[in-house]
């Protein structure tokens, strides 16, 4: 059952609240981490035990402690509790590549195993593990796995970022077909202001409510952290 939920005043955003989420996006860049961060937040503020994970990630500094990437701190510090680096984020890469490729590139292949031991642990602590993806849908994580069987496999609901902007229209959809096509469960669609310029942005959002066999769980402002009220985009 998804039931709408106030998480902070004057915002909604509807998320079933006894399953993993697994956010994803139409693109790198959509605002996945950005959603997930504040999704984590929103269940914080209602006294909920939430931690972040972001399984793959390439494009990481190089520290001391080890490679760290940016997202999985982000998603670390909004967690409650805050896990250890290494079961946030088990496969860390350097180049800012295609995590495939940059697994490639240092003889390393991404399993389903680690990832999965590292998110059991997550939800034997936190009890809800918010779960961010990497780029768009369709984006590889190895020769023979996509991150559909990722989400097969943990059983997770997924949440479509779409980064409003031109162009989010197919992408949006277009993803939205390829995760039903992959047998997996949208729970719902966030719209995601991440252009202030952007024209007929609610003209567009309509257009997506009226397409996408899912809800708009919440949207996000430009500049905003905390979710607005969906029905700001009623048509
Ligand atoms: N609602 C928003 N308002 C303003 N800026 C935003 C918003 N959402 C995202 N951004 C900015 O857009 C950029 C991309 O967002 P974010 O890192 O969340 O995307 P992503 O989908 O997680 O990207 P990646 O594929 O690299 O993981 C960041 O600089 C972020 O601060
Ligand atoms: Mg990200």
């Amino acid at each position: 059952m998804t039931t709408p939920i106030d998480f902070t005043p004057g915002s909604t955003v509807a998320v079933d609240m006894g399953r993993d989420l697994f956010v994803t996006g139409t693109d790198t860049g959509a605002g996945k981490t950005h959603v997930a961060v504040a999704l984590l937040g929103a269940l914080r503020a209602r006294g909920q035990r939430a931690s972040g994970m972001k399984p793959v990630a390439s494009g990481c500094m190089r520290t001391a402690e080890g490679l760290r990437n940016e997202d999985a701190l982000a998603l670390i510090a909004a967690s409650d509790p805050a896990p250890a680096y290494a079961t946030c984020n088990p496969y860390a890469f350097e180049p800012p590549i295609a995590p495939h490729l940059a697994a490639h590139a240092v003889a390393r292949r991404i399993e389903l195993a680690p990832i999965r031991t590292a998110f059991e642990q997550l939800r034997a602590r936190a009890g809800r593990v918010v779960v961010e993806g990497v780029g768009g849908w369709m984006a590889p994580l190895s020769d023979g796995l996509m991150q559909a069987d990722l989400v097969r496999d943990l059983d997770l609901d997924v949440v479509l970022v779409v980064g409003l902007r031109l162009g989010c229209l197919n992408h949006a959809l277009l993803s939205a077909r390829a995760i039903a096509g992959d047998g997996c469960r949208l729970a719902g669609w966030i719209a995601n202001h991440i252009d202030p310029a952007m024209a007929a942005v609610d003209d567009n959002i309509a257009t997506l409510r009226a397409r996408i066999d899912a809800p708009l769980l919440g949207q996000l402002a430009y500049g905003g952290t905390g979710f607005v009220a969906i029905d700001a985009a009623a048509p």
